[in-house]
């Protein structure tokens, strides 16, 4: 029997968002399906503002970055407001999205986001709007899945960030300094860190002090290693100190987080006598093509999300522990964030390396 089917891309953009929107057109064009997208986020599903994602409209989005559909991580919809505070949805909010669904006789959404978005998508699912989720977050800091998509493409600008800072720091006897994304999670930090040879990682999960910083560029220098290279997430806190954050908070969004790698610097300067700088790598991280890698999952996330609204998985995300894809629960992949734990082995494999992580 034939479907409609609306696609909801939610939260701050990242690569492959294009390539899910794509691999979701195809498989439900193929099956003989309608494929509408939500502009703006869920606001377009509760002003009732579409585009039809016909198979003519999806031409070159596999390697186009951002959102065709538009995003947002604000506004009527926002459940995730401060340091990751949780709130309900407004009941009028979930009734006006489900009068929307009804009128425009869809048989399912399927929503592309992270906690925050995953969590909206769960509570409208809860009120009775049939929901699929797929992951996405650079961050990958959601539960229940190994990866997310856009996460493989972040990694991959800020090593060759690293790669191209390496340089600089050699030539100048400098330390420099990269801040990457990484709000609660540190895995952009760690992953970029060991790919680009980071002599020091510091992430949210791990507070650190300025003694331990210090004292590996002492060992590099005593070592004949005049520059030192420390990668800094933007959620990373010295011990006993607080998130650093940029601009005001505004009620109905995350705190902004940003500006710890230029404290940092700062710092390091003063206590070492080396020439420090600092490079924020930013929405730079988040923006342009998908990596091969993500292309793939995309496509692999967007088909198997269609399967799942077939197979009526409602409530159900596509999660890839390689080399499954699995269906979870939403309500098990939300609340938490997958945090880098003494588990894994990227952070035994830094460990191992002698890279700092400050403590
Ligand atoms: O959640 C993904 C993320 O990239 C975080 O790492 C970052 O803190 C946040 O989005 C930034 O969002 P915005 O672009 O709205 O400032």
């Amino acid at each position: 029997m034939s479907k409609k089917i609306g696609v909801i891309t939610s939260g701050g953009d990242c690569p492959g968002l294009n390539a899910v929107i794509r691999a979701i057109a195809k498989s439900a064009t193929s099956r003989g399906w309608t494929t509408i997208g939500f502009i703006g986020g869920f606001e377009g599903l509760l002003d009732g503002e579409f585009k039809v994602l016909d198979y003519k409209s999806i031409d070159g989005l596999l390697f186009r970055g951002g959102t065709i559909l538009g995003t947002s991580n604000k506004g009527r919809f926002a459940v995730k407001t401060g340091h990751g505070v949780v709130g309900s949805l407004d009941p009028e909010v979930i009734e006006g999205s489900k009068k929307q669904f009804k009128t425009l006789g869809l048989d399912a959404l399927i929503v592309l986001g992270g906690d925050g978005s995953l969590t909206i998508a769960d509570q409208l699912n809860s009120a009775g709007i049939p929901v699929v989720g797929v992951p996405k977050t650079i961050d990958n800091d959601l539960n229940e899945t190994a990866m997310t998509f856009g996460f493989d493409s972040a990694v991959d600008c800020a090593t060759d960030a690293l790669d191209r800072l390496h340089t600089t720091a050699e030539s100048h006897n400098r330390v420099m300094i990269l801040e990457v994304m990484g709000r609660y999670a540190g895995w952009i930090a760690a992953h970029a860190g060991v790919a680009g040879g980071g002599d020091v990682i510091l992430i949210p999960e791990i507070p650190f002090s300025y003694d331990a910083i210090i004292q590996k560029i002492t060992d590099r220098e005593a070592l004949g290693k005049r520059f030192t290279i420390i990668v800094v997430a933007e959620g990373a806190r010295e011990k006993g100190g607080d998130f650093v954050t940029s601009g005001t908070e505004e009620k109905n969004r995350e705190a902004k987080l940003g500006g710890v790698g230029h404290m940092v610097a700062k710092e390091v300067e003063k206590r070492s006598g080396k020439e420090t700088r600092c490079v924020v790598l930013g929405h730079l991280q988040r923006g342009g093509a998908p990596t091969t890698s993500d292309r793939l999952i995309c496509s692999i996330f967007g088909a198997k999300a269609v399967d799942f609204v077939e197979e009526k998985l409602f409530g159900h995300m596509v999660s890839y522990f390689p080399p499954e894809i699995r269906a979870v629960k939403i309500s098990d992949a939300v609340g938490t964030l997958k945090n880098i734990t003494e588990n894994d082995a990227i952070l035994s494999t830094i460990r191992s390396l002698g890279i700092s992580l400050g403590e």
